[in-house]
């Protein structure tokens, strides 16, 4: 594909070391979601929204005017403008390789929506794809960036409780379907509270113990359909084809372990618990779903918690995507890589075989945490211009 930009010259699209400026990025998929990325990508000035597109084009244009971005459409034309280097890729699980495989082909990088993929062989085949186009492929959450996990994971890292030893994470809700006006696929193979929340909580402890080794985990399906409870189609019946209930126990590579509950099947809410128990107190994490929060640390002898306030950006969804901007320029890593996305799919992946088969599941992917943000680190700093 031949670059026609007058800031880039004729490199191919893609080769974003060798251009400058703020790097140019097409949202794909329109929907729930999207408002919250273009809210923060469109005032993030080292990336530049060029496009919208979706398979309801009038829903893509109606996002382009909402957001002030000049263009929409198809993906066809998404994926044709050169100077679109990072496709955000915000469509449906069940469509996140094929659109992901779609933007390689045309030499893009991609941040995606979580997760991944929906298994392990179209995660591997979308991994190997990335790695021979020399393209980054990098997947939600980016979460831990935000002043809160950022705050809570320096307060390990500083050594406040010692060694970190094992966690508890609790996600407990009734489900989305009372509030998502399209809630079928939070409910079909690949979602469920597993595969839907779990990246963040998942993510979470990855950060904070390293790789999972392996995970033996129970789970159930409390009803065989749900009904929509807002939008057009409220009322409306629909099955649900995956686990509403999955609780896990993980082992790290480390020999710590963790525990943890992703559920649907929850009258009483109880989200955004992450527990972690250290050799010398205890660190209560804001919810990894957010960007902030205060931290709570209970150190050992101590009678009162001491609160912790989040120090960092509380730039929501699309940092990460600021983050690959600024590592595609840099030539260096960015901090939410392909790889923690693979391996965090990979768990969760086994998570579930391992409820399926009730046996224990080996896990053979491995990453390193990233490295913690400095304090000042913002994503809304113009550093590319
Ligand atoms: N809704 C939330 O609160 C939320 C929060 C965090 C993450 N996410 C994630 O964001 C993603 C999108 O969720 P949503 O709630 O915005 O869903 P949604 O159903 O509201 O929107 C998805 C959009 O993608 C479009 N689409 C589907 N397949 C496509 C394809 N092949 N090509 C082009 N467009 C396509 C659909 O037409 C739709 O407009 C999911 O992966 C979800 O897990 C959602």
């Amino acid at each position: 594909m031949t670059d026609t930009s007058t800031a880039t010259g004729t490199q191919q699209a893609g080769d974003t070391t060798r251009r400058t400026g703020p790097v140019g990025v097409g949202v794909i998929g329109a929907g729930v979601i999207s408002d919250q990325y273009l809210s923060n990508l469109t005032v993030f000035p080292d990336v530049e929204v060029r496009f919208i597109a979706d398979i309801d084009e009038p829903r893509a244009a109606a996002q382009a005017e909402k957001w002030g971005v000049a263009g929409s459409g198809s993906v066809e034309q998404l994926l044709a403008d050169d100077d679109i280097e990072i496709v955000v890729n915000l469509t449906i699980p069940a469509a996140h390789v094929e659109v992901a495989l779609q933007a390689l082909a045309a030499g893009k990088h991609v941040w995606g929506e979580k997760p991944y993929a929906l298994d392990r062989e179209s995660a591997a085949q979308l991994r190997d794809a990335a790695a021979a186009a020399d393209r980054t492929v990098s997947v939600a959450p980016d979460t831990f960036l935000g002043a809160g996990l950022q705050t809570a994971l320096r307060t390990i890292r500083d050594g406040r409780i010692g060694t970190p030893l094992n966690g508890l994470t609790l996600f407990q809700s009734p489900g989305p379907e009372s509030w998502h006006p399209s809630p079928e696929f939070l409910f079909a193979y690949g979602a469920g509270p597993l595969f839907d929340i779990g990246p963040y909580y998942i993510t979470t402890l990855v950060q904070v113990f390293g790789p999972v080794a392996k995970v033996t985990a129970t789970a159930s399906t409390s009803r065989a359909t749900r009904t929509i409870g807002s939008g057009p189609k409220a009322g409306t019946e629909f099955p649900v084809e995956v686990p509403t209930n999955h609780s896990a126990l993980i082992q790290f590579e480390s020999g710590a372990s963790a525990q943890s509950v992703f559920s649907f099947e929850s009258d009483r809410g109880r989200t955004g618990f992450v527990e972690i128990a250290g050799e010398q107190g205890t660190v209560v994490f804001p919810d990894p779903n957010e960007f902030d929060g205060d931290t709570e640390l209970y150190s050992h002898g101590a009678e009162e918690p001491e609160t912790i306030p989040a120090v960092g950006s509380t730039y929501s969804r699309g940092t990460g995507v600021v983050d690959l901007a600024r590592a595609l320029r840099a030539g260096e890593e960015n901090r939410v890589p392909g790889a923690l996305a693979f391996h965090v799919l990979d768990v969760m992946v086994s998570i579930a075989e391992a409820a399926e088969r009730g046996e224990t599941v080996l896990v053979e992917s491995t990453v390193a945490p990233s490295p913690t943000l400095p304090e000042g680190w913002d994503p809304a700093a113009s550093t590319l211009a």
